[in-house]
C-alpha cells in the first residue's frame, strides 16, 4: 500500500513549533508485539481482559497473572524497535534541534520508544520491566524471581505486580497531567497505533483538536478518532512514520 503523503500536511509539519504524538501498541506490532484489538492477532481475541489485567483478577489468581505478564515480558524483550519507533526518535531530535517542543505519550508498556531513542516520553500505562508491591506500592525496579511466582518485595513482604495500569486502575497522576498538558499545547498530533477506545487517553487528540492543532492519524484502519482527524493516513506505523518524517529532510535544514 503507498499513502501520498499530502502536500499540505508537509507544510504544516514543517512549521509546527509544538508537535506531539500518541502512540498505542499498532506502533509495535511490526517489532512483534502483539496488539490488544486486532482481530486474529489481538491479545484480547485469545485472553479475556477481565482474567488477566485486573486488581480482582490478580487477587484471585495472582500466579496466573504474573505468568501472563512474564511472558509478555520475554516477547517483549527480545523485541526491537522498528523504523516507526526510530522516525518518531529522529523527529524529536529534529525538532528539539531547532529549540521546537516535542512530546511523546504512549500507552506502550514495551519500552521500545526508549530504546530506539526517543528522550522525552510519557508512559500512561506504566511498564512491563518494572514491577511494584501491590500492598506498600514502592516500585522494584529488580527482583528475584521465586519458585512460586509472584515474588514478594523485598520491603515489605507483599506480592510483587507489574508496574502497568489494569483496567479499573487510575492513571500515574504525573504522566496523565503531563499528557494532558502536551496535548493542549501542541498545534500538532500524530496519532499513531492506537484504536481510540481507552479512556483517558482517547480524549487526549480531542484536547488537542480542541485547542485547534491539526491531528493526523496514522493507522490502517478507521478508529472513533478518524472523524476529527485532518489527515488520516492508512498504513503501517513502520512504513509511513519513516515518509512522512523523510518529507522534512534534510534533517540538518
Ligand atoms: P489496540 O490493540 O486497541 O489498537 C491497535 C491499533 O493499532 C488498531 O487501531 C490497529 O488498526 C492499529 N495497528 C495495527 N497494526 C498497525 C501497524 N503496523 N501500524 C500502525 N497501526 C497499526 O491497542 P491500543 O490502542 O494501544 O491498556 O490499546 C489501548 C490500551 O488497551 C492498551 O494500552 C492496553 C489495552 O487494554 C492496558 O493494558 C491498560
Amino acid at each position: 500500500m503507498t499513502t501520498r503523503i499530502p502536500a499540505e500536511l508537509i507544510e504544516r509539519l514543517r512549521a509546527a513549533q509544538r508537535v506531539t504524538a500518541l502512540t498505542g501498541a499498532g506502533v509495535s506490532a511490526e517489532s512483534g508485539v502483539p496488539t490488544f484489538r486486532d482481530a486474529q492477532t489481538g491479545l484480547w481475541a485469545q485472553f479475556r481482559p477481565e482474567e488477566l489485567a485486573t486488581p480482582q483478577a490478580f487477587a484471585a489468581n495472582p500466579r496466573r497473572v504474573w505468568g501472563w505478564y512474564a511472558w509478555r515480558r520475554e516477547l517483549v524483550r527480545k523485541a526491537r524497535p522498528n523504523p516507526g519507533h526510530k522516525a518518531l526518535a529522529e523527529l524529536e531530535t529534529h525538532l528539539t534541534a531547532r529549540g521546537r517542543a516535542f512530546t511523546l505519550i504512549t500507552q506502550n508498556v514495551d519500552g521500545l520508544h526508549q530504546q530506539a531513542g526517543s528522550r522525552k516520553v510519557i508512559e500512561l500505562h506504566g511498564n512491563l520491566q518494572r514491577t511494584k508491591c501491590s500492598q506498600c506500592e514502592e516500585i522494584i525496579a529488580q527482583w528475584e524471581e521465586s519458585e512460586t511466582p509472584p515474588p514478594r518485595c523485598p520491603l515489605c513482604g507483599g506480592l510483587l505486580r507489574p508496574d502497568v495500569v489494569w483496567f479499573g486502575e487510575a492513571l500515574p497522576a504525573a504522566a496523565l497531567q503531563a499528557a494532558t498538558t502536551a496535548a493542549q499545547h501542541c498545534d500538532l498530533m500524530l496519532v499513531v497505533g492506537t484504536s481510540a477506545v481507552v479512556q483517558p487517553a482517547a480524549s487526549l487528540p480531542l484536547l488537542a483538536v480542541e485547542a485547534g492543532a491539526t491531528l493526523v492519524e496514522i493507522n490502517p484502519q478507521d478508529t472513533p478518532l478518524t472523524p476529527w482527524v485532518d489527515y488520516a493516513l492508512r498504513g503501517t506505523a513502520a512504513t509511513l512514520l519513516p515518509s512522512l518524517i523523510a518529507t522534512i529532510q534534510p534533517l540538518n535544514r
